[in-house]
């Protein structure tokens, strides 16, 4: 399927474009709404913007249930942790009931914790296709290898029996991962990929606009039934024009 592109000249700017759309969804969505979040440095900026917006504590964060599409195998406390980036960025700044935050326990042992998390998927994400889950809303990062959640180029992750989790392997710094399999993202009613920067632009490119995209993970990011956007600043989708 065809992405819809999202572009704005500023960072800021794309980073307000996604705080509105999300501010959209949590209002009109029915409850429980299902999202699975992205690590890395990219969606600081996102989570910071929503934690400051003017209705960040009027929104009704109680319809939402929080996921995560990878986590590093480290402990929550941990400098590496998604779970730590976000709740220092948003949750430490929202009313969301603690139960509502599903976090993969990044210090439990990889591969019973793929097990228990695909569990606490199939517990708490409603929503189903194919007898699969459908998480209402997935955003996603990009490497600059074509990476995305933990799903690496070239890397043969431990699937749990459910095929919803897998246990992944950095390629440079070897950290195991826990993540999201592609199946799983797949099912997602929307999915969003949120890329800044120029670091960005080659890879950007390479996945929207070559044939050979199919190789890359970020390239097999095709919704079965949901739809796929992509927000890029500028510098991001300087290339895409070429
Ligand atoms: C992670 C992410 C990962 C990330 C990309 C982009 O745990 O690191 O889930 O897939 O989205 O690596 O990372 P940046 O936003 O830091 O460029």
């Amino acid at each position: 399927m065809k992405p819809r592109l999202n572009i704005s000249q500023t960072t800021d700017e794309v980073i307000a474009q996604l705080v509105s759309e999300f501010e959209t969804w949590i209002v009109n969505g029915a409850p429980p709404l299902t999202m699975a979040l992205s690590g890395g440095s990219t969606p600081k900026q996102f989570f910071h913007a929503l934690a400051l917006s003017p209705t960040a504590t009027t929104l009704p964060w109680r319809k939402l249930h929080l996921f995560w599409g990878d986590e590093r195998c480290v402990p929550p406390d941990h400098p590496d942790s998604n779970y730590r980036m976000t709740k220092q960025y948003l949750l430490d700044n929202i009313t969301i009931p603690p139960e509502n935050i599903h976090r993969i326990r990044g210090e439990n042992n990889p591969n019973g914790e793929a097990i228990r998390y695909a569990e606490e998927i199939e517990q708490f994400v409603p929503g189903r296709f194919d007898g699969v889950p459908v998480f209402d809303w997935i955003l996603l990062g990009m490497g600059t290898d074509g990476h995305t959640a933990s799903i690496f180029p070239n890397d043969d992750p431990k699937v749990e029996p459910k095929g919803y989790c897998a246990v992944a392997t950095h390629p440079q710094s070897r950290q195991r991962r826990i993540s999201l399999t592609m199946p799983l993202i797949n099912y997602a009613k929307r999915i969003t990929f949120l890329v800044t920067g120029a670091s960005k632009a080659e890879m950007a490119k390479q996945i929207l606009k070559s044939p050979m995209k199919g190789l890359l993970p970020a390239a097999q990011v095709n919704p079965i039934h949901g739809n796929l956007e992509w927000y890029l600043d500028a510098t991001a989708a300087a290339l895409l024009s070429s």
